[in-house]
């Protein structure tokens, strides 16, 4: 007889998990994807951008950058003082972030914190710290990360890959009204130039650059609303999950 549950319900009942490695473009809405899919399946999600964020924040607050401008080694030394959580909230649904026990979700996704990140997460150094941090949130699977090298450094075994893109204009569009609706005031050309600047950087540095896993699966999603992804999406997890039952 056929199973009368779906595949996912059969799924969330035993034990076997997979690893969903996201990675992307700036701003093309990967850690909606993945939110939306660890709720579906019942996994844990992890945004590592967050992580990188968090620390840029700590810097930033201690004065250790400035316009981009790192103290390197400054910032290396006080790696150990930076204690970086994510809690979930029942109120809002999410998990959040925090720096030192203090909650910092919404603020290191302010612009200022954006114009700062990249050059602190092209540091080697500060890579290998939070991936240590990030493998062993994996270690169980039944988790959904996003990020820039998540599929290729982080879980190079993952069981299913994304690589997810959009045009920069279309990026630009959806932060800008992300920001705005949040009561920021910014322009969309700071933001399409930031975006555009954080891939830069993000693709050309020397420590794990954002490149696309070769067995990741590319998702453009300039086209595609939400749930369109999250149907593109979760066909593919069905077909991994097909290969395990
Ligand atoms: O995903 P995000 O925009 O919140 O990420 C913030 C920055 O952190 C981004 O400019 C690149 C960097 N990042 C990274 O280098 N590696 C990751 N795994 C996640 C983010």
């Amino acid at each position: 007889m056929r199973n009368p549950l779906s595949l996912v319900q059969t799924y969330k009942m035993t034990n076997h998990k997979i690893t969903v490695a996201i990675d992307g473009h700036s701003s093309c809405g990967k850690s909606t994807i993945a939110k939306a899919l660890a709720a579906r399946l019942g996994y844990a999600y992890i945004d590592s951008g967050a992580m990188y964020r968090a620390v840029t924040l700590y810097a930033m607050r201690y004065k250790l950058v400035n316009s981009g401008n790192v103290k390197v080694q400054e910032l290396i030394g006080v790696l150990t003082e930076i204690k970086i959580e994510f809690k979930y909230n029942p109120s809002t649904q999410k998990s959040e972030t925090y720096l030192n026990g203090e909650n910092v979700e919404d603020e290191i996704r302010q612009l200022t914190v954006s114009q700062n990140v990249s050059p602190i997460a092209a540091i080697p150094q500060i890579r290998e710290a939070m991936v240590q941090l990030q493998k062993e949130m994996g270690k169980n699977k039944g988790i959904v990360m996003d990020g820039r090298d998540i599929g290729t450094v982080v879980f190079p075994d993952a069981e299913l890959k994304l690589f997810v893109t959009a045009r920069s204009e279309i990026r630009a569009k959806r932060r800008f009204d992300e920001l705005t609706n949040k009561g920021e005031t910014v322009s969309l050309a700071d933001i399409l130039h930031n975006i555009e600047e954080r891939d830069r950087i993000d693709s050309t540095r020397e420590a794990s650059p954002l490149r696309k896993a070769a067995d990741a699966l590319i998702l453009d999603n300039s086209n595609m609303n939400q749930e369109e992804q999250l149907d593109w999406v979760m066909r593919k997890v069905r077909e991994r999950l097909e290969g395990n039952f």
